[in-house]
């Protein structure tokens, strides 16, 4: 069976390799969900892999498969699986439980562990692959209704984490209700967030460094939020127009963009940070002030990574809700179809130095459609 992956530590190493089929049975105690690949998308951890900036082999292989953001269609289930059958959408979650008291309590997105294991990333194998099987607690089902982008889940289930963590933080101030949001970063996370952000009701402003118009700022403004060009209007001043801001949501991954957001944050606010740079950069920040003014407005700031099933499923009726307030702007993040696994070179330019692309991802195999599989 064929897959794509990458020989961890080796730059640029891209590459199909050989898979053995995977059987329902290779779950124990009947638990198995044999799933048809689909769809999968990429994203800039896919990118860093393939520059060896991190990822390792599974136990027993010198290669690693790719790809974390799945979409598939069961072809079968081990005899204890309920909920879940033949026919069905799913996606599958990425990380896998680990030893932490977080884990075992069925959210292993909050591990203390020092190495976790990730489908895709991590010591275990991701999706790029005609077929895989997994643990029916790792596998989510999708309504067919939502089978064009349920591509989008992987990335949705982060900002719902996230959204949900900020929700969950705030109830230390006994009634919150968010009115402002800033999204930093209109990439396909800060898109989704901007959407999760209007789906509950906030006005939301998203910042990024090209100026409009363009696709990403279109979509901001067809959900009803603002668009603004930071090269334009810098976000402490755009706090200033249109905060304060009750919620922040980083999605650039620049340090600097992190400690702005902190100045830019409104008094009881919350940053939430969700981007990350692989980089060692060195930057200088107005330190005293920023420090005086989280202490003084009781801010907060949380780092969030990962997600469990429970924010996929949030993340199902999110995308149902998309669905009917706006439809049709779900499927406009899909910019870049890749076509096979055959084409993974295409796959990795379009990730690299496609600068339009939303989300770039993999038509693994055509759906039968009408229940065939
Ligand atoms: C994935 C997460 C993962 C993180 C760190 C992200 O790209 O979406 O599931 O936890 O990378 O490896
Ligand atoms: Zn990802």
């Amino acid at each position: 069976m064929k897959a794509v992956a990458v020989f961890p530590g080796k730059q640029d190493s891209i590459h199909l390799a050989d898979l053995p089929e995977p059987g329902v049975d290779d779950v124990p105690d009947g638990r198995g969900v044999l799933v048809d690949v689909l769809r999968v998308g990429v994203d800039g951890t896919d990118k860093e892999i393939n520059d060896a900036e991190y990822g390792a082999a599974p136990e027993d292989y010198d290669f690693l498969v790719t790809g974390h953001e799945s979409f598939g269609r069961v072809l079968e289930v081990g005899s204890n699986v309920r909920n879940i059958e033949p026919g069905d959408y799913v996606v599958a979650t990425v990380r896998r439980p680990g030893d932490s008291i977080y884990d075992r309590i069925g959210t292993s997105d909050m591990t203390t562990d020092e190495t976790y294991r990730e489908r895709g990333i991590n010591l275990l194998h991701g999706y790029l692959t005609e077929r895989y099987v997994d643990d029916t607690e790792f596998i989510v089902g999708v309504p067919a209704a939502l089978s064009e982008v349920g591509v989008l889940l992987e990335p949705i289930s982060i900002v719902e984490k996230g959204i949900e963590q900020a929700y969950e933080i705030q109830r230390r101030l006994k009634l919150w209700r968010p009115a402002r949001a800033a999204v930093l970063g209109a990439g396909t996370l800060g898109l989704l967030a901007t959407l999760a952000l209007r789906l509950r009701g906030l006005d939301v402003t998203t910042l990024a460094r090209t100026g409009p118009p363009t696709l990403n700022s279109e979509l901001v403004e067809a959900l009803g939020a603002r668009y603004l060009s930071t090269r334009e209007v810098p976000l402490v001043e755009a706090a200033e127009t249109y905060g304060p801001f009750d919620v922040v949501f980083e999605a650039t991954g620049a340090s600097v963009v992190a400690f702005e957001a902190m100045e830019a944050l409104g008094k009881n606010g919350v940053l939430v940070l969700t981007g990350i740079s692989s980089g060692d950069r060195e930057i200088e920040v107005p330190g005293d002030r920023i420090m005086l003014n989280f202490v003084l407005g009781n801010k907060v700031a949380v780092g969030t990574v990962n997600a469990n099933r429970s924010y996929f499923e949030s993340g199902v009726w999110d995308m149902a809700l998309a669905e009917a307030r706006y439809p049709g702007w779900l499927g406009r993040l899909l910019t870049h179809r890749v076509q096979g696994l055959d084409n993974y070179e295409e796959m990795m330019r379009l990730l690299t130095e496609e600068k339009d692309a939303i989300k770039v991802f993999v038509e693994v195999a055509k759906d039968a459609g009408n229940g065939e599989v």
